[in-house]
């Protein structure tokens, strides 16, 4: 269960660093929230845009998970988000591995990182929900929001409340059927991307988060972190 203790800051560098900074002080399921973020990270080191009026949070899971879970809790929190979304009407997408779409344009990026040695010690999960915000700069025509598609504002708090309701249901139902849901709004499937340098089609994803591709009629499984998909078609 997530969400029973909330900490909550108008600045902080980063939710994802503070709960990595204070992990061991930290009980299993707290959630850390800011209202802006002066360096908050994305995927493959990039940066996230923290602006005023969006949601930007991460929580702590100490221990229990295994590496090959980790696909698992991925799944989980993407369709946390589809189901929020839906909540407002909003129906989006899953771009494999961890974003959610909506017409092409991201609203929610997520990042995971786990901790440990040969084991894993403690996950972060950070989730970046675009909300409020109607001008993205530069990435204006990748990036979309609540309030591009609704047209109007919506609590920020109020769409941190539904991701831990989804979260904690979703904590109780069997994995099989997260991972029917992952692929159902899995917007990846069927179509083609390069791999490789090469054309490959996209078959489908494995219950360990593994891409299946077919490439000159061969079957090829890509590990999660191997492929970033920059174009589909
Ligand atoms: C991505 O799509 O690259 C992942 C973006 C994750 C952004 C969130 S915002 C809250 C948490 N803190 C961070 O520094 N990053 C994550």
């Amino acid at each position: 269960m997530i969400g029973k203790t909330i900490i909550r800051f108008d600045s902080v560098g980063s939710t994802n660093n503070y709960i990595k900074s204070n992990s061991s002080l930290l009980e299993e399921g707290t959630v850390v929230v800011s209202k802006i973020q002066t360096s908050g990270r994305g995927r493959s080191n990039h940066s996230w845009m923290s602006d005023e009026g969006n949601l930007y949070f991460s929580f702590l899971i100490n221990g229990y998970i295994s590496r090959s879970k980790i696909f698992e809790l991925l799944a989980k929190v993407s369709n946390t988000v589809i189901r929020l979304l839906r909540d407002f009407n909003i129906k989006s997408e899953i771009k494999y591995p961890n974003d959610i779409l909506i017409e092409d344009k991201k609203i929610c990026g997520i990042l995971i990182e786990s901790y440990g040695a040969l084991e894993i010690d403690y996950v972060v999960v950070g989730v970046g929900i675009n909300v409020n915000q109607l001008d993205f700069r530069d990435l204006n025509d990748k990036a979309t929001s609540m309030k591009k598609i609704l047209g109007i504002n919506t609590e920020v708090e109020q769409v941190l409340e539904k991701f831990i309701e989804h979260y904690n249901v979703l904590e109780n139902i069997p994995f099989t059927e997260i991972f029917n849901d992952y692929l159902k709004y899995s917007l990846i499937i069927g179509k083609r991307t390069n791999y490789n340098g090469e054309t490959c089609l996209i078959k489908g994803i494995t219950e360990t988060g593994k891409m299946i591709i077919e490439k000159s009629d061969v079957i090829k499984y890509i590990n999660l972190n191997e492929i970033n998909i920059k174009d589909l078609f």
